[in-house]
């Protein structure tokens, strides 16, 4: 399932984010990359151990924690520290799969069941730094407001075209999610969403919404592992 996740980051957040990052020190993006992934990888990062990075992750992670349809649609058991990426000056990615397993600061791993994009420049900024993505349904090309963010099985093979003019400035990481299988978890969320519009409409207290939710949540707990 690929999935939009409007204002994660309001836009006085987005200007403050912006307002740091961009007088941030880039390093080239190859250093982090795979041998395969190297051949294919031009843009910038921050360090994994950049004080700037490391502020605004955290706080991208608070916000994260805050939204709801985030929370519904990822199931997160664990979340990947948030890192920093800009594509300027002819900058891409290339086709690829990201990897499987990520190593934690703490010396922990993470598998990778979900990726996620948050957009830090408007659309109009830049030129091309399409994020193309394929699934069951042929190639999406994904191009979101600053403050939005893509989720999409870390399965797919995806890219990033060349930003031909102007500059991408974006946030990534990954998620392990309680529920690994996507069509679970893609279940789940379509149930969640579905409960809650009823909830609106019906009232929380009605005798189906509460039935549907015991379902919910009985099936998080035969899919879920914790
Ligand atoms: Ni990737």
């Amino acid at each position: 399932m690929l999935l939009t996740i409007d204002q994660v980051l309001s836009a006085d957040e987005v200007r403050q984010f912006r307002a740091h990052l961009d007088a941030a020190s880039w390093q080239d993006g190859a250093a982090t990359a795979g041998s395969v992934a190297r051949l294919v990888k031009h843009n910038q990062q921050l360090g994994a151990q950049d004080a700037t990075g490391l502020q605004l992750g955290e706080h991208l992670l608070r916000r994260l924690g805050e939204t709801a349809h985030f929370v519904s649609a990822a199931l997160p058991r664990r979340i990947y520290p948030p890192r920093f990426n800009r594509y300027a000056g002819g900058g891409q990615y290339g086709a690829h799969v990201d990897a499987a397993i990520m190593q934690l600061p703490g010396g922990q791993s993470l598998r990778t069941d979900l990726s996620a994009t948050l957009f830090l420049s408007e659309p109009e900024e830049y030129e091309g730094g399409e994020l193309e993505v394929e699934d069951a349904y042929g190639v999406q090309s994904v191009k979101l407001p600053a403050g939005d963010l893509l989720l999409y099985p870390a399965t797919s093979l995806h890219r990033v075209t060349p930003v031909t003019a102007g500059a991408r400035v974006a946030a990534f990481f990954w998620v392990e999610s309680l529920v690994e299988d996507d069509r679970s978890r893609t279940q789940l969320y379509d149930l969640d969403q579905t409960i809650q519009e009823l909830s609106a409409s019906l009232g929380a207290q009605d005798a189906r919404v509460l039935k549907l939710t015991g379902i919910y949540h009985n099936l998080v707990r035969r899919w879920a592992v914790t």
